[in-house]
């Protein structure tokens, strides 16, 4: 009988370690809170709540980050600069427009000129 239990006891070790080496092997998520997850930044951090359930506004990103003046450098190797554009400096978007919270980025700029890519110089 607990012949049985040792058998499943190593089946589900090894189940789980397949499951933890596939969990390793996957690539890093590419969502703005994910990311901030992963470098131990809790859900309060942008919704001022443990336990969120609504979405949070814009000026959570302003609390931690930079102004555009400052992002701008981070991404001048980009054409057009998403930080630095006419578009910006005519309606300081929120970060959220762009940078959603638990969705892909978005590309707001693609409203007025389709296709608009952020290349990298
Ligand atoms: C980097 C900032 C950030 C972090 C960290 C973050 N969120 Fe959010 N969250 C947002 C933003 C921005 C929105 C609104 C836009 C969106 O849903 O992408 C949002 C929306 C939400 C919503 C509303 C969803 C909806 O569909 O209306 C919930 C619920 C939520 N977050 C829960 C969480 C929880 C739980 C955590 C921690 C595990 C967390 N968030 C961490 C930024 C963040
Ligand atoms: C509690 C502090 C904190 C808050 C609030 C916060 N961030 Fe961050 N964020 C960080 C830190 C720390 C990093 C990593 C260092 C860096 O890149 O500046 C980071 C990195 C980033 C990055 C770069 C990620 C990458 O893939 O390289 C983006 C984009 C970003 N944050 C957007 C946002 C947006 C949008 C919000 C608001 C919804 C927000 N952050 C709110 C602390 C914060
Ligand atoms: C017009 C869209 C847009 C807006 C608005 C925007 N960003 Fe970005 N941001 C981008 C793009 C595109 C990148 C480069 C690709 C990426 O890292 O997502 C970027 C990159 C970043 C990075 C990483 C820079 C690095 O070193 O690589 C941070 C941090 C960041 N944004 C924060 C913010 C914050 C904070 C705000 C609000 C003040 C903001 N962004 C507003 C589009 C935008
Ligand atoms: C409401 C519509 C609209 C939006 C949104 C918009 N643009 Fe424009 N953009 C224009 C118009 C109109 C022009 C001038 C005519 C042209 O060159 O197409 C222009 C011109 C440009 C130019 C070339 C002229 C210059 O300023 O050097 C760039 C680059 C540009 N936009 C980038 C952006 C970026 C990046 C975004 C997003 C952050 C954006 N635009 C959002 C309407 C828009």
């Amino acid at each position: 009988m607990w012949k049985i239990f040792e058998r499943v006891g190593l089946a589900v070790g090894i189940g789980l370690l397949w499951a933890f080496s596939l969990c390793v092997a996957q690539p890093a998520s590419k969502f703005t809170a994910d990311f901030h997850g992963q470098e131990g930044l809790q859900c309060i951090g942008c919704h001022g709540e443990t336990k969120p359930t609504t979405p949070t506004g814009g000026d959570a990103c302003v609390m931690c980050h930079d102004g555009f003046a400052e992002l701008a450098k981070r991404t001048e190797n980009l054409t057009p600069n998403p930080h630095s554009n006419h578009y910006v400096a005519a309606t300081e978007p929120e970060c959220i427009e762009c940078h959603q919270g638990h969705h892909a980025d978005k590309v707001l700029c693609v409203d007025c000129h389709s296709g608009l890519k952020f290349e990298k110089k």
